[in-house]
């Protein structure tokens, strides 16, 4: 008997000692991380933004959170999401650095019961993922073509393609958006397709299905690698005959990217003008647009999106039901979204955008008027 009564201290030392710990990792507001965050990688301006923005959305935040980045590596991201796991996340906010490559990681934190948002880029092919916040990447690549369309004169103007990385659903998108403004003023004649034979098999087809938009993005990827993107744009001008010179087109996805093409192009003596588009508003981009080398930009309010982001991790760790505004089919599932409009920004109305609203400083820039 009296053994007996010794052990049971020493049990209920050890079994609080688990609901003890078992209480911290559950639960971030009780001293454990309350929200993970993962961006693809820290070379590229546009994800510093999120990670500053997200920072400045967390200054007042009674719940803790830390972001990681996977510096372009999927291997790398997988292990941030352990790391988060490990430290008691409730939820996972995370831009995938490869869209498939990522189910493994998000599957892991299912498996403890964290809520997974998907964030600007959607995870696919699994079924753990709870929530998508994005912007609204068909408009990005619409704006882009429509843009094109818009500033360029005459027919038979020499276009240039150039893509996001296969790995990234977005990339999709993008394409997507402004093959369905182009492809009609490409089979009209308005535009002579100059650099992707794969395109040009599919110029007459209004609506392309996935395997044919990854055969032309296969010819016609940047892998999001702005050096990428130089030694494409320098080979396809080598490759160039005199009448693909001239006044030209380019369909650039995103700012980092449309530097380097622009750079390419702005040094080729036979190019005459050229209108190229770009994405994200990043800094270096809003002075080339000053500067005439850049055309437009798509803004995407980051701010917005750190804003439906956390959001919606504060209302699954409240315990309630996030709004969303519609899905995205990942190959899986359909994913509930919340989806934020995008801002075309060129020379004219690059102050009023992102000057006078707020998101930069004049002081940034040289030659604003
Ligand atoms: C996309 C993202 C863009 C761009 C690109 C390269 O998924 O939506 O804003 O930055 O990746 O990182």
């Amino acid at each position: 008997m009296k053994k007996r009564f010794k052990f049971i201290p020493v049990l209920a030392v050890a079994i609080m000692t688990v609901l003890l710990i078992a209480g911290c990792s559950n639960s971030g507001s009780q001293g454990g991380l309350s929200i993970g965050i993962v961006l693809p990688t820290k070379d590229e301006p546009r994800w510093v933004q999120d990670e500053a923005r997200f920072n400045a959305a967390l200054e007042d935040s009674e719940y803790t959170t830390e972001i990681l980045f996977s510096q372009g590596s999927s291997a790398k991201e997988k292990e941030n999401v352990e790391t988060l796991i490990s430290k008691g996340i409730d939820v996972l906010i995370i831009a995938p650095q490869d869209g498939p490559a990522a189910g493994s990681a998000v599957e892991a934190a299912k498996e403890e019961g964290i809520t997974v948002i998907s964030y600007d880029r959607l995870i696919t092919d699994t079924e753990a993922v709870d929530y998508y916040v994005t912007f609204d990447s068909i408009a990005v690549g619409k704006e882009q073509g429509q843009y094109l369309i818009d500033n360029t004169e005459g027919t038979g103007v020499p276009l240039y393609l150039y893509a996001g990385a296969s790995s990234d659903n977005n990339a999709f998108l993008f394409f997507e958006g402004a093959w369905s403004v182009l492809q009609p003023k490409i089979a009209d004649g308005t535009f002579v397709i100059a650099n992707s034979s794969e395109a040009e098999a599919l110029k007459d087809k209004a609506e392309l299905s996935r395997d044919e938009m990854g055969k032309i993005l296969g010819q016609i990827t940047t892998n999001w690698d702005p050096n990428e993107a130089k030694n494409k744009a320098q080979t396809n001008l080598t490759a160039a005959s005199a009448e693909l010179k001239g006044d030209v087109a380019i369909l650039a996805p995103n700012d980092g990217t449309a530097r380097s093409i622009s750079d390419v192009f702005g040094s080729d003596g036979d190019v005459t003008s050229y209108k190229i588009t770009g994405q994200d508003s990043e800094k270096a981009s809003i002075q080339y647009i000053i500067d005439g080398k850049q055309s437009m930009t798509v803004f995407k309010d980051v701010r917005t999106l750190v804003t439906d982001a956390m959001n919606m991790a504060v209302t699954v760790l409240d315990g309630n039901t996030p709004e969303t505004t519609g899905s995205y089919n990942n190959g899986s599932i359909d994913v509930p979204a919340k989806q934020t409009e995008v801002i075309v920004v060129d020379k004219e109305n690059v102050k009023e955008k992102l000057i006078d609203s707020g998101y930069y400083e004049a002081s940034e820039f040289t030659g604003l008027e």
